[in-house]
């Protein structure tokens, strides 16, 4: 396993469609493997094959056990409810901003061996769904706000609410 680099915006890879995966194989086990320990290390909730430079729909996402589960080829078969929250990326660092997603999302994926399967989320774990699917098709979260707040700002913007 190794570590890769996380790209960041600006970085073209973050803006393409990505492709589908065809061969459940040793080099995409060594991507699962290899992301999975960039997303551990980097503190984060998910990370996408773009992310890493890989244009492929590959997506890692940490579900509510605090277990990672590999996406292969997802899609989003159902929706429901509404949720607003602040929500960051490891390719926008140190930036969060308020998105308004889905309460929760089902996802119909594939496994690293091309067995197909369905995960259902909720709050947190369905926003991730929405977030790491977008970056498939070449999407950041950036698009869905136009105030992007850093840490500071939002420890301060805490200190005040908690003073009024
Ligand atoms: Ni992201």
């Amino acid at each position: 396993m190794a570590l890769r680099k996380i790209l960041t915006q600006g970085d073209p890879a973050l803006n393409k469609v990505c492709r589908p995966v065809e061969n459940f194989d040793q080099r995409l086990h060594v991507l699962l493997d290899d992301m999975k320990e960039t997303l551990a290390q980097a503190n984060g909730v998910g990370l996408a094959a773009p992310q890493v430079g890989i244009l492929r729909r590959v997506v890692v996402v940490v579900d509510d056990q605090n277990q990672m589960v590999e996406l292969i080829n997802p899609v989003i078969i159902h929706a429901e409810g509404e949720q607003t929250g602040l929500e960051g990326c490891l390719s926008v660092p140190g930036q969060y901003g308020v998105v308004t997603r889905p309460y929760k999302a089902t996802v119909r994926a594939q496994d690293r061996n091309g067995k197909e399967f369905e995960m259902e989320g909720e709050a947190v774990v369905a926003r991730c769904f929405f977030h790491e699917l977008e970056h498939l098709d070449g999407h950041l979260f950036v698009e869905h706000t136009d105030r992007l707040y850093t840490v500071e700002e939002l420890e301060a913007m805490e200190a005040e609410e908690e003073k009024a």
